[in-house]
């Protein structure tokens, strides 16, 4: 399939996997991902945006606020306690992904992940600067979010890929985006505890930085980036070591380096990336969570394959950002 039918057929796929709620599914493929998370919502929505989709982006913000504010009390209680000094535990935070209805799914331990409460205020204020408009029905759950954040962003949680908890950078830009949306003064201290980080470690998430929140030289993140995580034929694994699903290469990872790329004014690599990801959309144009040409940890692939299935396709998030990549190069 050449690009333009992909991301034809990408809008159709996502518009398929979102629910009347506005939630977007992860993939309807597999059980385990048949739920909204925020931050593949927010790159879903932010895709669509893009490409003029607003109605799908629109639906989803109004799902965000909606299930933020029926936890009204609850943040509130959280953030008192706070400021009086408690230590809130994990499980007691607003969870990272939601069934399409906003119920919680009730596995806490890596459910507190603070990056998609940004990314969802950056792509809603991304949306209204882009198309001119003002979702008010949003207001007052993106408000709630910012109040929310500008309390907890220093709280040390899990990374892009549910597995490390600490103070990661790319949790920290996609946070700093939110607030920085919303006008929040604290975005500023997001930013200087980011820079703050000593060398953080090699991940596929902290091209994020680069683009789309311009907080690093891109140029020296990609020579990071392309050295040690750059596979043979091209896609991007999401961190040395990954054993998921024999640690592939994941092909989200892969437009958000030609995105990056094409902000270091690497045109021809940027289109390399979108073909790349092009090239390993299944004969039907979906496109998976990771490829196998080349797998960091072979043996883990069948471990994964027994417990689950192949790996997830169609992925949401990997048609948003090949949306997004070939909307930026101006093939979408
Ligand atoms: C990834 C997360 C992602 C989730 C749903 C997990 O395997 O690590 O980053 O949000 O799948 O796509």
């Amino acid at each position: 399939m050449d690009v333009p039918a992909l991301a034809g057929r990408s809008v159709s796929v996502i518009l398929a996997g979102q629910s009347e709620s506005g939630a977007y599914v992860a993939s309807p493929a597999l059980e385990e991902y048949r739920y909204s998370w925020l931050r593949d919502g927010a790159f879903v929505a932010d895709a669509m945006s893009r490409v003029g989709k607003t109605a799908s982006a629109e639906a989803f913000f109004g799902w965000c606020s909606e299930v933020v504010l029926a936890r009204a009390e609850r943040v509130e209680e959280l953030i008192a306690r706070h400021r009086s000094g408690e230590v809130i535990a994990d499980g007691e935070h607003l969870p990272c992904r939601f069934t399409t209805e906003g119920e919680e799914v009730g596995v806490p331990w890596s459910d507190f992940q603070l990056d998609g409460y940004g990314l969802w205020l950056w792509a809603l204020d991304a949306h209204e600067r882009r198309h001119g408009t003002r979702l008010d029905g949003a207001a007052a759950g993106a408000a709630l979010t910012e109040r929310y954040l500008a309390e907890f962003w220093a709280e040390p949680c899990f990374d892009w890929w549910e597995e490390r908890r600490g103070v990661h950078a790319a949790t920290l830009g996609c946070v700093q985006a939110g607030l920085a949306a919303r006008g929040r003064p604290e975005a500023a201290a997001v930013r200087e505890a980011l820079h703050e980080l000593v060398e953080p470690p090699l991940d596929g998430s902290l091209l994020c930085l680069a683009e789309p929140f311009d907080l690093v030289d891109p140029t020296a993140l990609l020579d990071r980036i392309e050295a040690g995580l750059l596979s043979p034929g091209g896609g991007v694994h999401r961190r040395p070591a990954d054993t998921y699903y024999g640690g592939g290469e994941w092909l989200l990872l892969t437009c958000l380096l030609g995105w990056c790329r094409l902000r270091a004014g690497r045109e021809d690599g940027a289109r390399a990336a979108l073909r790349w990801t092009a090239e390993h959309a299944t004969p039907e144009g979906d496109l998976p969570e990771q490829a196998r040409d080349h797998l960091l940890a072979p043996g883990w692939y069948e471990t994964w394959s027994a417990r689950w299935g192949p790996p997830a396709s169609p992925l949401m998030w990997s048609h948003a950002m090949f949306l997004t990549l070939a909307a930026e190069l101006g093939e979408a």
